[in-house]
């Protein structure tokens, strides 16, 4: 296996190497054409650099995670093992060391000015631009750890940013306990990384994200002390915002297009103000869609993860176990031995990950990366009137204005054991096969 690159541009240079990453030259607008162009590079399964946006000499790269070949590149695994990937490495943190050089403090800029940053304007009915690939860094009073975690901004002003910070977040508790304490609430923000740490920083874990980074490299990731602040950044990140979470400051934040794909409500949220920009000479800024397979495969990778060791733990013959393409939904790949293994299995895992609405449990012959194929399980091997539980009164995602996640469905579309010799699947004479290699062939 490759060395994982260090950073977000070493990792998109290999991409391009391999042919993998789209380049737009020409000068295209932040606000009217960026968002649109990633989403069609999103359909062609690539990421997108934009080389110039109009009035901005920063690029601005999309999509940068959002592939089958994005993950075998920047992870070196398949898409099929990456949560046992996870799950191996995630055990043990490995903690970060302190560089006293760093290329994100390449340039200190004179003045914050956060129009001189590309921000993407992502949904039609959004309120605003958004920064939505920031990492926002805090650091608990209670432990003195570092937190990370992915908080979307909205520009409000030259150094004003309106911070979605949500309370089920422990960025979020973090910034609760120093107010309880009368701290202020320094907060970094990252911009621009390699996909390990965007993995890490999207995980809810009990220790700072950057040492599970670390461990998903299997050596520790760099950081560098802040400029102005008492916290710690990567150090090959693209561009770092210093400031302070305004604890008397709140104005309307969003609507912004969220990962369910709908606008959640307008609320009133605290004024992150940016008291100092570092970034590398020539910085990329990064963008996520939301609601896009980046967006959930980020979430989807720590928290499949978890729930893959919660079902191994309730059942055996665990194969396998996704929450992609669509966190709600849990498919998992399970060679049962007795009736009911795959419905004990099934309520482990979605009891992990409360997100989980609907778990689907197939067996070892279905693809569970492809839809399709789990779709013609669930209605060619499932006994509805058997097969099917639906839990009421349990928790499920915290953020659910209209408490439709208030019950799970279970379904066992594997097929009953007594009847396996009825259900071999039929199989194409000698498939597959090197089409590519006939086509060439000359006649
Ligand atoms: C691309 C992306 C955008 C996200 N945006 C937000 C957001 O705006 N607000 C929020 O609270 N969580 C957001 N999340 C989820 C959090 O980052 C995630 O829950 C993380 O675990 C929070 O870290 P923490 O619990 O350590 O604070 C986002 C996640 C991703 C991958």
């Amino acid at each position: 296996m490759d060395p994982i690159e260090k950073d977000l541009r070493t990792y998109l240079a290999k991409l391009g190497s391999r042919g993998e990453l789209l380049t737009v030259e020409a000068e295209v607008s932040p606000r009217t054409e960026a968002a649109a162009l990633i989403d069609a590079a999103i359909k062609r399964g690539r990421p997108l650099m934009l080389a110039r946006s109009t009035g901005n000499p920063m690029r601005m790269i999309g999509n940068s995670f959002g592939s089958r070949s994005a993950i075998e590149t920047a992870l070196g695994c398949t898409e099929t093992g990456i949560m046992a990937w996870f799950g191996e490495r995630a055990s043990k943190a490995i903690p970060v060391v302190l560089v006293d050089k760093a290329p994100v403090q390449e340039v200190i800029a004179d003045a914050v000015d956060l129009d001189r940053l590309p921000i993407p304007l992502l949904h039609q009915e959004d309120a605003g631009p958004y920064i939505t690939a920031g990492i926002g860094i805090t650091k608990d009073p209670e432990s003195g750890r570092q937190n990370a975690g992915y908080y979307s901004l909205q520009l409000k002003g030259k150094d004003r940013l309106a911070l979605r910070m949500l309370p089920s977040t422990q960025g979020y508790e973090i910034f609760q306990k120093r107010l309880k304490r009368g701290l202020r609430t320094e907060m970094a923000v990252a911009i621009g990384l390699h996909p390990i740490e965007m993995i890490a920083a999207s995980a809810h874990t009990p220790f700072d994200e950057f040492e599970l980074a670390g461990a998903l490299r299997g050596e520790p990731l760099e950081m560098v002390r802040c400029q102005t602040l008492d916290l710690a950044v990567p150090a090959h990140a693209e561009i770092v915002l210093e400031g302070v979470i305004l604890p008397d400051v709140k104005e309307p934040e969003g609507p912004i297009g969220d990962w369910l794909g709908y606008y959640p409500l307008v609320e009133d949220r605290h004024i992150f103000k940016v008291e100092r920009m570092t970034h590398r000479r020539d910085p990329i800024f990064q963008t996520i869609l939301s609601g896009t397979a980046e967006e959930n495969l980020l979430l989807a990778i720590p928290r499949g993860a978890a729930a893959l060791g919660a079902a191994r733990k309730a059942a055996s013959g665990i194969r396998n176990l996704t929450l992609d393409p669509f966190l709600p939904c849990c498919v998992l790949q399970i060679a049962k031995t007795f009736e009911g293994e795959p419905m004990n299995a099934l309520l482990a895992a979605m009891g992990e990950v409360p997100f989980v609405k609907i778990g689907i449990a197939v067996d070892p012959d279905v693809d569970l990366h492809n839809m399709n194929d789990v779709m013609w399980a669930m209605v060619t091997r499932t006994r509805l009137e058997n097969d099917v539980n639906i839990i009421r009164n349990v928790m499920g995602f915290s953020r659910d204005p209209f408490q439709l996640y208030k019950a799970k469905m279970a379904i066992d579309a594997t097929v009953p054991l007594d009847l396996r010799d009825k259900f071999k699947r039929s199989k194409i004479t000698n498939a597959p096969i090197d089409l590519e290699k006939y086509l060439q062939k000359a006649t």
